[in-house]
């Protein structure tokens, strides 16, 4: 398939995970999404990610975001990798890991970059909409563990800007100030938001964040 760009529609998958078959669209009901990729169990990196993802899936349930992992190993691969995840992360991991031994799942989302590892996925991230649309794709190599602050951070922004008509700056954090859409006029935009309008250029107007 070609491959994704924002906007598109996240593509359904049936596949083994860790606890049992799933389907993607079934799995995220009318939730948002999270999709992220390891290159492969037992990996050092990707064992302290796993380990922090688990730790910050309460965040994740209080965004409505459901989590889920892959990995090119399969089911009882990953059987054995939880344990040792849960016992050197000092946590329980508490989504689901695809066991991607076809690669389905892993070429159907280019999760494979062949000039950087002919057979291991990169580190890829994909937040899904409810409305089944990929919001982002972050793509890191295999050497670099993500941020999971970051991920949370961009979920916020994504779910605010889904429903108010508002774009995050530079290093934004959750009841920062936000800018106002560049479609709307400075004048529409002291009626929309209520907890005024600050207009440093015409095109650039801070408000607070209109969630908080
Ligand atoms: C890791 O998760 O530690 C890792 C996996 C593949 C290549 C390099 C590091």
């Amino acid at each position: 398939m070609a491959t994704l760009r924002l906007g598109d529609i996240a593509p359904n998958f049936t596949a083994d995970s860790s606890v049992g078959t799933l389907t993607l669209y079934d799995y995220l009901g009318d939730g948002w999404g999270i999709l992220f990729s390891h290159p492969a169990d037992f990996t050092p990196v990707c064992t302290t990610e796993l380990g922090t993802a688990a730790k910050f899936k309460s965040e994740f349930d209080k965004r409505n975001v459901k989590m889920l992992a892959l990995s090119v190993d399969g089911v009882i691969s990953h059987g054995e990798w939880i344990k040792d995840i849960n016992e050197t992360q000092h946590t329980t991991v508490n989504f689901p890991i695809i066991a991607d031994e076809d690669k389905k799942v892993s070429d159907l989302y280019d999760m494979i970059h062949p000039n950087a590892d002919s057979t291991l996925t990169v580190r890829s991230v994909f937040i899904i909409a409810p409305d089944r649309t990929v919001k982002l794709m972050l793509t890191y190599p295999a050497s670099t563990g993500r941020n999971f602050h970051e991920l949370l951070r961009v979920v916020d922004s994504l779910q605010l800007t889904a429903y108010h008509k508002v774009a995050t700056p530079a290093n934004w954090e959750h009841g920062e100030k936000v800018v106002v859409s560049p479609a709307i006029s400075t004048e529409d935009a002291k009626e929309m938001f209520s907890k005024g309008v600050e207009e440093i250029k015409p095109y650039l107007r801070l408000t607070p964040d209109p969630s908080v």
